[in-house]
């Protein structure tokens, strides 16, 4: 009983794979608390229930700010989050404090770059006004002018954000027949020799490109990048398409763009907020394909995330080194 009461206590807050829960309770090394529901936790409960913990294993929908920390107390030695986005950490706070984070890249890349493509293909294809055309009796014979779309064969690709996914995302686009790869960031990349892609300023990418990609972390620099100006410079013909994180585009600006016909289609894997409202405005067009942040949403890859958040945790818990530790 004694051995008990000194485990360190770890809050997760929310159910997570089997994968990941049978790390933490096989260590013995800490006492875990599960927010045991599919759902988010209330924020008022997350505040009571990470009081005293050393460790916190949390989701990109957990926003962990100083309110947090603080409500953990001195105890709290490291934030694992079961994500490679960590735009939800306050990591300023958190680095003053000397508590470490770890985070989930590599991991997820695949699924979230075919994911990409997916979405990139049902956007440009009009996949989803198709099928509800089959359903809704619209179908009434093969019409040489119904439901086109725009190919990716001959086409120039600009990604925003040349890192892991969106390289993942340039490598599988390329063999569909693309004939130009641009991309934008803050610096060159030297994987982008791998996919032939030509480094760019996002004007001349957003001007140039029949597809563009959204795959950069959501930053103060990246906040609202998507916004009227952006949209104004991109082709009528061209498809926007973002599996970054919502705040990176302005929404009222992208409805303007697809309602005036400016741009021509759009596909989201995130929005600002999330869920997205059933009646927002972007869910009545036809031209916008929206899907509820499933970027990394495979069986597969959901389990090794768990494992390597839980991994992380512990790591920070007994302070060796992480598989994935975040550098602040
Ligand atoms: P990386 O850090 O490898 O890539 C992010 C890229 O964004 C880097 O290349 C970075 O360039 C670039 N970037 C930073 N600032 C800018 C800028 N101002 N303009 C253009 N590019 C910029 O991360 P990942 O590829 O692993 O993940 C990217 C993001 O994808 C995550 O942060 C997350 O938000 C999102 N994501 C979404 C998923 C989903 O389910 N939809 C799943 C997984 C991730 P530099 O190195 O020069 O800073
Ligand atoms: C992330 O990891 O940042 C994604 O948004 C979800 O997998």
């Amino acid at each position: 009983m004694q051995g008990v009461q000194q485990l360190m206590k770890v809050f997760v807050t929310r159910r997570i794979p089997h994968e990941g829960m049978r790390v933490l309770t096989e260590s013995g090394l800490c006492k875990v608390s599960l927010w045991d529901s599919d759902e988010p936790i209330p924020r008022a409960d997350l505040l009571q229930r990470v009081s005293g913990v050393h460790g916190i294993l949390c989701l990109l929908s957990d926003r962990i700010d100083t309110e947090v920390i603080n409500a953990a107390g001195p105890n709290l030695k490291v934030i694992s989050t079961l994500s490679v986005g960590f735009d939800h950490l306050a990591t300023d706070e958190i680095k003053k404090r000397g508590i470490r984070v770890g985070y989930t890249p590599d991991v997820l890349t695949d699924a979230t770059a075919e994911l990409t493509v997916a979405l990139l293909l049902a956007t440009a294809r009009r996949i989803p006004e198709g099928v509800e055309e089959v359903k809704n009796g619209g179908w009434s014979s093969w019409k040489p002018l119904w439901l086109c779309g725009y190919g990716l064969s001959g086409s120039t690709v600009g990604v925003i954000g040349l890192g892991r996914i969106g390289l993942a995302i340039a490598r599988r686009l390329k063999p569909f027949g693309v004939k130009r790869l641009l991309y934008s960031g803050r610096t060159p990349k030297s994987q982008a020799v791998e996919v032939g892609a030509e480094f760019v300023s996002l004007d001349q990418l957003v001007s140039e490109s029949d597809f563009i990609v959204v795959s950069c972390a959501l930053t103060p620099e990246t906040q609202g990048l998507c916004n009227k100006a952006f949209f104004s410079k991109m082709k009528k013909t061209a498809i926007f398409v973002n599996t970054s994180r919502g705040a990176v585009v302005n929404q009222e600006d992208l409805y303007e763009a697809l309602s005036s016909g400016q741009i021509a289609a759009a596909g989201l894997d995130v929005t600002t907020p999330e869920p997205l409202p059933t009646d927002h405005p972007l869910l009545k067009l036809k031209n916008c394909v929206i899907l509820p942040h499933i970027g990394s949403a495979t069986y597969s890859t959901r389990g090794i995330m768990a494992e390597l958040s839980a991994n992380n945790l512990l790591a920070g818990l007994t302070g060796t080194a992480m598989p994935s530790e975040l550098t602040l």
